[in-house]
């Protein structure tokens, strides 16, 4: 039987259900399309950018992160971003995906719903066509934004239903209640969209109940503060309701002061649905693999608890039946080897 290792891992059939594509922006990839697109850049190099990425909490990261997504204007930016994306899923054998994407964040500045949504999707058919990487697209609305605005971008998505399969919520969340969302994700729903939020990353374990039972969502992006409330624990091990966690993303934003004391195997074993995902992993410091590695080098991840996390992928992805049969496949013959 094969041992965890770094070519276990990740050669290990992944699926990612949490990730920001305006977060797999690579510096490299900034300073082209900030060349290209003959925009200033804070930053006169590669290592300057590295260095500035440390942060103390989500609104550090976010303020460097959306100014980040400024270099990306046409929709060549977007595929061009997405694709750089995909090739590395190929790398660590990511074999579904759902990405976030954030249209607000360019909308304000003038780039048309169309050029953000078509560029994504198209690389998303090619990485399906040419490197057999399944996705599902999921539009985030910005929560330190308006309802109304999240009602308009809502509008916008209209004549995407076929590209677009649900909404999310993320951004800010101190401040920013599941709650100021109720009506567009009841609408959104109406529309046929599946529904996540962003809840309990710094916010507190009640937003989570919130988004389970005001917006009510199919899964809980990071959710990592349910462990503070034993009657939530319950209810999310009850329901098998999914969390979306983030490690590497986890300690770079301080959430928790090291790998060492993250809760994520805590709340595997304790029966909670819990995955593993990558976030912004341009910012953070690593994709699906090295996450991973992550909770093997610091947690000591056994054989077992990362099939049971990429069971737990399969089982909480959006995919359909027969390509979950497939994922699942995969992922037998891998361990079996
Ligand atoms: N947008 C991108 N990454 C995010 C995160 N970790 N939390 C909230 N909003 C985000
Ligand atoms: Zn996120």
């Amino acid at each position: 039987m094969s041992e965890i290792s770094h070519k276990w891992l990740n050669g290990l059939p992944k699926i990612e259900l949490h990730l920001h594509i305006e977060g797999t922006l690579e510096p490299e990839l900034l300073f082209k399309l900030a060349k290209r697109n003959s925009i200033q850049l804070p930053f006169n190099s590669v290592n300057e950018v590295k260095k500035a990425y440390q942060f103390s909490n989500l609104q550090d990261f976010l303020d460097i992160y959306y100014q980040g997504a400024e270099v990306l204007l046409h929709k060549q930016d977007f595929y061009d971003l997405t694709w750089a994306y995909l090739l590395m899923c190929k790398q660590q054998n990511v074999m579904h995906i759902e990405p976030f994407f954030d249209p607000q964040t360019h909308t304000v500045r003038g780039v048309p719903f169309e050029t953000i949504v078509s560029g994504i999707a198209e690389a998303l058919a090619d990485g399906k066509g040419k490197l057999g990487i399944t996705s599902r697209l999921i539009m985030c609305f910005l929560r330190h934004l308006s309802e109304e605005s999240a009602i308009e971008t809502l509008k916008s998505s209209e004549q995407f239903t076929d590209v677009i399969y649900g909404v999310g919520l993320d951004s800010a969340e101190m401040g920013n209640p599941p709650e100021k969302f109720i009506n567009v994700f009841t609408k959104a729903k109406g529309m046929g969209y599946k529904l996540v939020a962003h809840a309990g990353e710094e916010g507190p374990a009640s937003y989570i109940w919130s988004s389970l039972d005001v917006l009510n969502v199919q899964r809980i992006d990071h959710g990592i503060r349910a462990i503070d409330d034993p009657d939530l624990m319950l209810r999310l091990i009850e329901s098998q309701m999914p969390l979306t966690i983030c490690p590497l993303s986890n300690v770079k934003l301080r959430v928790f002061d090291n790998m060492a004391s993250h809760t994520i195997l805590d709340m595997l074993d304790l029966g909670v649905c819990v995955t593993v995902n990558s976030d912004d992993p341009s910012y953070f410091g690593g994709y699906m693999t090295e996450n991973f590695l992550a909770l093997y080098d610091s947690l000591e991840l056994s054989r077992d608890q990362a099939i049971s996390l990429i069971n737990n992928s399969i089982d909480a992805s959006f995919a359909e039946d027969s390509r979950k049969k497939e994922l699942s496949n995969l992922l037998q013959t891998y361990i079996s080897d």
